[in-house]
């Protein structure tokens, strides 16, 4: 039985929501191992519109189970309240479909506060343009171990000595940017209140998981964002603070790396970008005010416009081999429907000089300008194509040609947000 792992391979926003849904029905467990509620993931059945943050997809679908692993940063109030919200639409959660691991960082009030107190203060042209919803100072936090785990719930003593110990680092940096201290006991009082309604679903996720491997379930690990949003390989400093690609899909939930039989990467015909940081191939323009329009590109957390470009074989090939994508799922590619000409960045001229990766240096990257390749558009509409039969000549050679320029086949085509409106070409489950 294959264990799949789904990670965006450009900034996020690929449509990972949609293809995560049509992979939760082949599988038994899906597993968030990355992120927290910066992710914004809208899936659509049935007509139904659900829109989930810190939750797994399979959540939606009967007779799953849904993990949140260590890997997350958790935001206890948000969580319950998105529980609440998914509960009215008529979906059953219960500590049988929902599991959380006991060694998640907590998302914390004052982490919110610092992220957004952080980016007001920052000069100009510093701005991460993060969610402000504290993913940054939490994972902070976990690494400077003073955060506070789900297990710290249970037990009042050591729920005051690491409220303490965060706030010894905290309310000094409060000070610093001219924040009142953290109410103490107001906020261990907040704690208190939530955590029953988060203990219930607390569990060893590592063993779990161990357990339904060895009982041939099917485990699809669900990424978050995008790889050039990674904290090691993104466009650093403007990424987020976890560890996107998929060799986090093992550390996130305790599962050796072994246990990962297929790496699927979504992938989506144009490239978009919420927030601020390079964008090579970025359209300030009437295109890519076209690209956005038809594509509705709005963030699904904060609203923002998103910012749109052509297509990026450079930085898809480079995705695709650091997260050791055996196949892409395309979506979005009846946006594309109408432009007479279509360009895809194929590289970067540096200094004089062709480069066939973005390199490391924000200088360079600054100064790398796209080499494109320009291909024929198609004027018919390829929205809801379910065949290849059912797609114009041109697309079928666009699609052909960033299989060839990306090193990697399409295992999936998506050509509506309705999950039947796929073509499937490689099944990620099949044995
Ligand atoms: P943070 O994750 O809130 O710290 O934000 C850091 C950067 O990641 C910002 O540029 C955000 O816009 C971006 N980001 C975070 N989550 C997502 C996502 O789910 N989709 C797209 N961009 C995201």
């Amino acid at each position: 039985m294959a264990n799949v792992v789904v990670v965006g391979a450009q900034w996020g926003d690929e449509g990972k929501g949609k293809i995560v849904d049509w992979l939760s029905e082949r599988a038994d467990v899906i597993a968030r191992f990355q992120g927290g509620h910066n992710a914004g993931h809208t899936l659509v059945i049935d007509g139904q519109v659900y829109k989930l943050n810190a939750l797994p997809s399979g959540v939606v679908r009967g007779g799953k189970l849904s993990v949140i692993g260590n890997g997350v940063v958790l935001d206890p109030w948000h969580l319950v309240g998105e529980i609440a919200k998914i509960r009215e639409q008529g979906v059953e959660i219960s500590a049988e479909t929902l599991m959380i691991a006991e060694n998640t960082p907590l998302i914390l009030p004052f982490h919110g506060e610092l992220d957004r107190a952080r980016e007001e203060a920052a000069a100009t042209g510093t701005k991460i343009g993060t969610t402000g919803r504290g993913i940054g100072p939490c994972y902070e936090d976990k690494v400077g171990r003073r955060a506070i785990r789900v297990a710290d719930l249970a037990d009042r003593a050591t729920l005051e000595a690491r409220v303490d110990r965060a706030l010894t680092h905290h309310n000094a940096l409060r000070a610093g940017l001219g924040l009142e201290p953290v109410d103490r006991d107001g906020l261990i009082a907040q704690l208190e209140e939530i955590a029953p309604e988060i203990l219930q679903y607390a569990a060893p996720v590592w063993k779990v998981l161990t357990e339904k491997r060895k009982a041939g379930k099917r485990i699809l690990f669900e990424g978050a964002q995008g790889s050039l949003l990674d904290i090691d390989f993104g466009t650093y400093p403007f990424v987020t603070s976890s560890n996107v690609i998929a060799g986090q899909a093992a550390t996130g939930v305790g599962i050796g790396p072994g246990s990962v039989d297929y790496v699927l990467g979504i992938v989506k015909a144009y490239t978009t970008r919420v927030g601020a940081g390079p964008f090579p191939t970025e359209l300030e323009d009437e295109t890519g005010e076209r690209l956005g329009t038809r594509g509705r590109e709005f963030g699904t957390v904060t609203g923002r416009k998103r910012r749109c470009g052509w297509f990026d074989a450079a930085l898809v090939r480079q995705t695709c081999a650091i997260s050791g994508i055996n196949g892409i799922a395309l979506t979005k590619l009846d946006v594309l429907d109408g432009f007479e000409t279509l360009k895809i960045c194929v590289g970067y001229e540096l200094d004089g000089e062709r480069l066939d990766y973005l390199p490391t240096a924000s200088d360079q990257q600054a100064r790398c300008t796209p080499i494109y390749e320009e291909m024929p558009g198609w004027s018919e509409s390829t929205e809801g194509a379910r065949s290849w039969a059912d797609l114009p000549a041109n697309a079928i050679k666009y699609v052909r040609h960033i299989e060839e320029l990306i090193d990697c086949p399409v295992a999936l085509l998506s050509t509506s947000p309705e999950r039947d409106d796929t073509i499937l070409v490689t099944d990620p489950f099949a044995d």
